[in-house]
C-alpha cells in the first residue's frame, strides 16, 4: 500500500518505518525541514533502540522516503496517518487539536482521488468527527473516510511494541476502510495481535483511557511507597504480592519519582477535560493528577531530610534526567522541576545522563553536564539515580569511595539496599 505519515516524530517516524519493513512504501513528511534533510543523509533526529538501522535499510530499498511537500505526498498515497503533536492547551488542561486541524485543512486541500485519513496522534473523543466536517467543507464525504487508529508503542520499547503489539484498535463505521486497515496490519495480526475493531469515538477514547489507567496504577503504588517509607515496609515486597494476583498484574507497579513522558501527564488532563466538557466527572482521574504534580515535592522534601537540611552548596549528582530509559525524550520528565527546585535552594547541581547534554538545562543556575560519571559520583555530596539506564544498574560503588562516604538516592529501587550498605553506601529508596 501506499503511505503517508504526517509528521515525523516518535510515532510518525517509527511506525511509518514499520510499516515499510512490513512492505509498504511510505512517505514520512514533516514540516521541520532540518528533520527531513537530516534523515535523508541517516541522521536520526530521536534515540529509539533499533530505529537507525530500519531507517537506513529501507531508505536505501526505496520503500521509505522523506518529504516536506505534503500536497505532494498526500496526492501520491491511499492511506494518510495523522501523527503530529497533540500538546495541552496553553494555560489550561484540554488537548490543543491547532497541527491536527492544519493537517485536516492540507489533506482537504490535495485529495484527488479516494483515501482513507488516519488519526493515529491521541485526539479527544469527537475530533474525527470534526476532521470530518473541516474535510468535507471541500471534499465531497465519497471520496474519503475518517479512521481512528490509536498508537500504543512505548518509547525506548517502540519497534518492538509496533511489531507485536497486544492489540489493534481501529475505530470506523465503514466496511471498506475496515478491510483496507485489517490488510495493512495482516502481517501483524498474523503474529498474534488482537484486532479490535470499534466506533470511531470509542477507539479515540480507548487510547485515553488506557493511558489513564496506566497513570493510575504508577500513582497508586506511590503512594503506597509513602506508606512503605512510614511503616518500615519494601514496597517492592508489596509490588509483586500484589502484582502476582492476574486481575491486578504486575506491570507499572514499580514505585518512583512522579510519571512524567510525552503522554501521562497530557493524556490525563485531557481526557478529564473532555469529561468535564460532556459534564462528567472523572474524578479518580482528577486525584491522579493531583497526587502526581504533589510527588515531585514529596521526593525533594526527602531529599532535604537526607542533607540533614543544608541543601546549600551541596553537590548533588543527577543520574539520568530522561522520564524514563532508552528515550532522549525530556517531555515532563520529574528532573525538570527538581533540578531547578534544588538550584534554587543553592545546591550545585551536576547530571549525567546517556543520551547527552539537555537544553531544557542550559539556562539553570549552578547545573552542569558530566561526561564521567563515575568520577562525578566520587565527587558528589548526594547522588541521586533519577532514570533506571541499564549503565547505572553495574555501577560499583565500593571502588568508587573515597574519604567521605557516599549517599545514594535510588528514586528507581535499582540496587539492593543490603548490598549498597554493605559496599559502605549511605542508601535511601523509595518506598523502603
Ligand atoms: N511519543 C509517544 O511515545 C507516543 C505514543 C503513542 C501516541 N503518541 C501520540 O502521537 C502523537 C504524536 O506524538 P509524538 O511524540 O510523535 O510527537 P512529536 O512532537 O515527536 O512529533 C510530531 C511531529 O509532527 C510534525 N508536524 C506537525 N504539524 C505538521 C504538519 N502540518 N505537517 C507535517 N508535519 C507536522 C512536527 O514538526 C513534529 O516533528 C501525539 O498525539 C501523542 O500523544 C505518542
Amino acid at each position: 500500500m501506499k503511505l503517508c505519515m504526517i509528521g515525523t516524530g516518535y510515532v510518525g517516524l517509527v511506525s511509518g518505518v514499520c510499516f515499510s519493513d512490513l512492505g509498504n512504501d511510505v512517505i514520512c513528511v514533516d514540516k521541520d525541514l532540518k528533520k527531513i534533510e537530516d534523515l535523508k543523509k541517516g541522521i536520526i533526529p530521536i534515540y529509539e533502540p533499533g530505529l537507525e538501522e530500519l531507517v537506513i535499510k529501507n531508505y536505501k530499498n526505496k520503500r521509505l522516503t522523506f518529504s516536506n511537500n505534503l500536497k505532494e505526498s498526500i496526492k501520491k498515497s491511499d492511506v494518510i496517518f495523522i501523527c503530529v503533536g497533540t500538546p495541552t492547551k496553553k494555560g489550561g488542561s484540554s488537548a490543543d487539536l491547532t497541527q491536527i486541524y492544519n493537517a485536516a485543512k492540507e489533506i482537504a486541500s490535495s485529495i484527488n482521488k479516494f483515501k482513507i485519513i488516519i488519526t493515529k496522534s491521541t485526539v479527544p473523543v469527537t475530533t474525527g468527527d470534526e476532521i470530518e466536517k473541516i474535510i468535507s467543507k471541500k471534499v465531497s464525504k465519497n471520496k474519503f473516510s475518517v479512521v481512528s487508529n490509536p498508537e500504543f508503542l512505548r518509547e525506548g520499547e517502540a519497534i518492538r511494541d509496533f511489531t507485536y503489539p497486544d492489540r489493534i484498535v481501529v475505530g470506523t463505521h465503514e466496511k471498506k476502510s475496515n478491510q483496507i486497515m485489517k490488510n495493512l496490519y495482516s502481517p501483524l495480526i498474523s503474529k498474534g495481535a488482537s484486532y479490535v475493531h470499534t466506533s470511531r469515538r470509542a477507539a479515540e477514547l480507548i487510547k485515553y483511557a488506557a493511558n489513564a489507567f496506566l497513570a493510575t496504577k504508577i500513582t497508586f503504588i506511590n503512594e503506597i511507597a509513602n506508606l512503605c517509607e512510614q511503616t518500615g515496609i519494601n514496597v517492592e515486597d508489596v509490588s509483586i504480592g500484589i502484582g502476582l494476583d492476574k486481575r491486578i498484574g504486575g506491570r507499572f507497579l514499580r514505585a518512583g519519582p512522579a510519571y512524567g513522558g510525552s503522554c501521562f501527564p497530557k493524556d490525563t488532563k485531557a481526557i478529564t477535560s473532555t469529561a468535564d466538557k460532556f459534564k462528567t466527572n472523572l474524578s479518580v482521574i482528577k486525584s491522579v493528577i493531583k497526587s502526581n504534580e504533589k510527588r515531585s515535592i514529596l521526593l525533594l522534601n526527602r531529599v532535604n531530610k537526607i542533607l540533614q537540611k543544608k541543601i546549600k552548596n551541596k553537590k548533588i549528582l543527577f543520574l539520568g534526567v530522561t522520564f524514563k530509559a532508552n528515550t532522549d525524550d525530556m517531555r515532563d520528565s520529574s528532573s525538570l522541576s527538581m533540578i531547578p527546585a534544588l538550584s534554587k535552594k543553592g545546591a550545585l547541581i551536576s547530571y549525567y545522563d546517556p543520551t547527552g547534554e539537555k537544553k531544557e538545562f542550559k539556562k539553570v543556575k549552578n547545573v552542569k553536564f558530566e561526561k564521567d560519571f563515575k568520577s562525578a559520583i566520587r565527587e558528589s555530596d548526594l547522588t541521586i539515580v533519577h532514570t533506571e539506564w541499564n549503565d547505572f544498574k553495574s555501577i560499583n560503588f565500593k571502588l568508587l569511595l573515597n574519604r567521605k562516604k557516599l549517599t545514594v538516592y535510588d528514586m528507581r529501587n535499582i540496587y539492593s539496599p543490603n548490598k549498597m550498605r554493605k559496599q559502605g553506601v549511605r542508601y535511601f529508596g523509595i518506598g523502603r
